[in-house]
């Protein structure tokens, strides 16, 4: 197996630098009904949380021990139903089927190889319920600037919990031609006098691939795109919008 992008080593400042939330209407919208659902690279719980406080049993796959952790330790107090199984996306069995099973936040981009994707989306498949399916999101290339933006840019000043402060800094370089990519993100835990106390680098790398190349690897894996979104406001497909995002079924359905 490839290498993939540890997350473990920041996995405690994760949620203090992505707040995110454009995503999570749709989620919820796309998920109604399902009571079920497997989110496959659920990290800290960004989406299996508000999942869970809607109603679904969330199962919770990720290959980081360290965000599944602060995921576990979120849904406590609220005794919302997520299980976590730590896995890595391209080898996993969990013996059973969902009504839903979603890969968001453009996870698979951070695989690299397409025999590696094409497993993932093996692994997907395996777990849709029959006449279930699967909703997966990218970056779509076709609106990536191929600059190589080496500049790091200071992204957040945060308190942390035990009265630190924390800068965020952050750069990302992306080639058009090969649609590989890295971020980089540097993070400095400074004590109440200004003192540096910490610096930490994770450097995730990413790999887009435009529709045809995904539809070609979902068709290996058994799978085949019944509807295309370009945002998740529910766009319809134009091929010009920033994300790609897929609902995937077994073939034979
Ligand atoms: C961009 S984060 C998204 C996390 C979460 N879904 C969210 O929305 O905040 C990517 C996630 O993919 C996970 N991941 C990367 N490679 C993986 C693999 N091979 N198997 C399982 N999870 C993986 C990382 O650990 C990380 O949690």
């Amino acid at each position: 197996m490839g290498k993939y992008n540890s997350y473990d080593r920041i996995a405690d400042l994760y949620d203090h630098y992505v707040k995110a939330d454009y995503d999570l209407d749709f989620w919820r919208a796309e998920a109604e009904g399902a009571g079920e659902v497997l989110e496959v690279t659920a990290g800290t719980g960004r989406v299996s949380l508000p999942l869970a406080r809607a109603g679904h049993r969330v199962t919770a796959v990720d290959i980081s021990y360290g965000l599944l952790k602060q995921l576990t330790e979120k849904a406590g107090p609220e005794k919302l139903p997520v299980e976590t199984v730590h896995a890595d996306m391209r080898d996993f069995d969990l013996k059973r089927t969902f009504p839903l099973v979603i890969v968001p936040f453009h996870s698979l981009e951070e695989i690299h190889d397409d025999c590696d994707v094409t497993a993932a989306l093996r692994r997907v498949r395996v777990h849709i319920a029959p006449g279930g399916r699967a909703i997966v999101t990218l970056h779509n290339p076709a609106m990536q600037s191929g600059g190589d933006a080496c500049m790091l840019r200071l992204m957040s000043d945060s308190e942390l919990p035990n009265g630190n402060r924390l800068l965020f800094w952050h750069s990302r370089v992306y080639n058009a031609t090969t649609r590989e990519g890295m971020s980089y993100q540097l993070y400095e835990e400074y004590d109440v006098d200004g003192l540096l106390l910490r610096k930490r680098l994770f450097t995730p790398h990413f790999h887009l691939r435009d529709r045809a190349e995904i539809e070609v690897l979902a068709d290996r894996a058994g799978l085949r795109v019944t509807r295309a979104w370009s945002g998740y406001g529910h766009e319809e497909w134009s091929g010009e919008g920033r994300y790609m995002i897929f609902e995937l079924v077994g073939r034979e359905e």
